[in-house]
């Protein structure tokens, strides 16, 4: 087991001009593909943007951060039921995949591929970024990418390139705020703000809540960075665009 590399793994938003050989991206989504999938339907689809035009159209769906302007590589991973439900229509089989309960499957097999494609890339040296406005503007990217309506929804876009220097460490939750024994422990207000520390103290999160004029990290998260207004905004439109 590579501990170093889990332990020290980090998100890359700055990537050299240096191209991803066609080769290299495909073995890696060959293994990735070995990653566990529900009832083994491999409920996902993989659009690979490399020309420098559509990337830069798709960047702008991104909001241009730089992770997806900068990038060589963007793997849009989508959940994808329409590929195993024409499967199953052609075979006069009754499919009935576009519900919620289906949509959840196919969710967690796009994000299990993805996440299995972030650690094989890694692995080889590439760095990766999610960049997770794929779901804000899951409307306007199926259109760009022409993915089929309703049965296949984008969910997760990888940022993917040789790293330019080395990200930036980031902080965890000490593991007893995650892991419960046997059943889940509700901690008190107290112990919540002890384990917490390790974010409000953690020295390149304290320049955001006076650049931002907040009182403290959690101001910054819930009112700045992920704050009602847009959670509720997007998530009314990502709603309506599924309509089960
Ligand atoms: C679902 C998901 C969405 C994310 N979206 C973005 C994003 O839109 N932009 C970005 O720069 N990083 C994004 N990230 C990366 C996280 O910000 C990053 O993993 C986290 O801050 C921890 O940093 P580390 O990966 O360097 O340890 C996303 C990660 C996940 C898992």
């Amino acid at each position: 087991m590579d501990k170093n590399y889990y332990l020290g793994r980090r998100s890359i938003r700055r990537f050299t001009d240096r191209e991803v050989p066609s080769a290299l991206l495909d073995e890696i989504l060959e293994m990735a593909g070995r990653a566990p999938t529900c009832g083994n339907m491999q409920l996902y689809s993989v659009v690979v943007t490399r020309d420098a035009a559509r990337r830069r159209e798709l960047a702008a769906l991104h909001f241009n951060q730089p992770a997806s302007a900068g990038a060589p590589v963007l793997l849009t991973v989508c959940a994808d039921f329409a590929r195993f439900t024409r499967w199953c229509e052609i075979n006069h089989a009754d499919a009935a995949y576009d519900n919620f309960l289906s949509f959840t499957s196919a969710f967690a097999d796009a994000m299990i591929l993805a996440q299995q494609i972030t650690t094989i890339a890694e692995q080889s040296g590439l760095g990766t970024c999610y960049l997770g406005t794929c779901i804000y503007n899951a409307p306007e990217i199926a259109r760009l990418l022409e993915l089929p309506e309703r049965m296949v929804m984008p969910v997760a876009c990888l940022a993917i390139g040789w790293p330019d220097g080395e990200g930036v460490a980031t902080e965890r939750l000490p593991q007893r705020a995650w892991v419960h024994e046997e059943r889940y422990r509700a901690d008190a207000d107290e112990d919540i703000v002890s384990l917490y520390k390790v974010k409000d103290e953690y020295p390149a999160n304290r320049p955001f809540v006076a650049e931002n004029g907040k009182e403290n990290l959690a101001q910054v998260f819930a009112e700045v960075r992920y704050p009602r207004a847009m959670n509720e905004e997007f998530s009314a439109k990502l709603l309506s665009w599924l309509s089960f």
